[in-house]
C-alpha cells in the first residue's frame, strides 16, 4: 500500500489524474469510477485536460435502487453531469436503478465487469469504511448485489437530498470480490470525518466489519489522503 498525503482535494485530484494518465500510457482501457464528493476534483482534472478518453470504458461502482438515470439524485445523472457529458468515453456503465428484477440486474452487471476487467479502480471511502456500497459486515466474497444501506450511510448521504427520508434505502453495489480483481486501486479520502475509517483500513485487522481493510491484501493500492484524513495513521 502506498500512501500519498496531499494538501487538499485539488492536489489529490491532480495526483490521482497523474496516476490515471500513467496507467493509460501503459495501456489501461477500463476505469472503475465512484460518485460522491471525493472524486469531483479528479473529474475536474480529467475534464480540463486534453487527454482523450474516447477509447476508454468506464464502469461505476453503484446506483440507488428505484432512481431513473434522469433523476438528478441518481448516480448515472451525477456521472453525466460531473464527467461523461464533458469528457466522452467509448462506453459507460452504471447499474440500472430501475431494473425490474434485482437478481438479473446484478448478473447483468457482473457480466459487464467480466467483459471489461478493471485496470484502475477509483474509490472513495465512507466514514463507516464502506467501499462502493459494501457496508460493514458485507462478505468479501460478494460480486454485484443489492444492499440495504446502513443508517450511517443514509446520514452521510442526506446532504445530497432535501430530506433524510428521501435517501433511497436500497442500492446496487459492485462487490468487494470484483473490486479486488482490479489491476490497480486508487482510494481517495479527504477531511477529518474519514480519519477513523482510514486508520482502520490501513492499520487495523482485516475484517468484514471494516470493508476497506481488505485493500491491505491487494498488491497495487494507492491511498491519497489529506492531512485531516491522515491524522490518525502512524507516520
Ligand atoms: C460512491 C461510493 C461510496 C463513496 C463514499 C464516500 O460511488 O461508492 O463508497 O465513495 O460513500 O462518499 P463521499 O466522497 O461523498 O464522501
Amino acid at each position: 500500500m502506498e500512501i500519498i498525503i496531499v494538501k487538499d482535494t485539488i492536489e489529490g485530484g491532480k495526483k490521482a489524474f497523474e496516476l490515471i494518465k500513467a496507467g493509460m500510457d501503459q495501456g489501461a482501457k477500463v476505469l472503475g469510477l465512484a460518485t460522491g464528493s471525493t472524486p469531483i476534483s479528479l473529474y475536474h482534472e480529467m475534464i480540463k485536460s486534453d487527454v482523450d478518453f474516447s477509447d476508454m470504458t468506464a464502469l461505476n461502482l453503484d446506483e440507488y435502487v428505484g432512481l431513473a438515470p434522469t433523476d438528478p439524485q441518481s448516480y448515472r445523472y451525477f456521472m453525466e453531469e460531473q464527467l461523461f457529458s464533458k469528457k466522452p468515453f467509448k462506453e459507460t456503465f452504471v447499474p440500472n436503478g430501475k431494473a425490474k428484477d434485482a437478481e438479473q440486474e446484478c448478473e447483468r452487471y457482473d457480466q459487464i465487469i467480466e467483459k471489461h476487467p478493471i485496470d484502475i479502480q477509483i474509490l472513495g471511502i465512507g466514514s463507516n469504511a464502506h467501499i462502493g456500497f459494501n457496508e460493514p459486515g458485507t462478505s468479501f466474497d460478494l460480486t454485484t448485489h443489492k444492499v440495504e444501506l446502513l443508517p450511517s450511510t443514509i446520514e452521510a448521504n442526506k446532504r445530497f437530498f432535501d430530506h433524510a427520508e428521501d435517501v433511497p434505502r436500497l442500492a446496487y453495489s459492485m462487490g468487494i470480490k470484483s473490486i479486488m480483481k482490479s489491476e490497480k486501486i486508487i482510494l481517495m479520502a479527504y477531511g477529518e470525518t474519514k480519519a477513523e475509517a482510514i486508520k482502520k483500513a490501513i492499520e487495523g485487522p482485516i475484517t468484514q466489519e471494516v470493508p476497506a481493510s481488505i485493500l491491505q491484501k491487494h498488491e497495487n493500492v494507492i491511498i491519497i489522503v489529506d492531512e485531516a484524513a491522515a491524522k490518525l495513521i502512524k507516520r
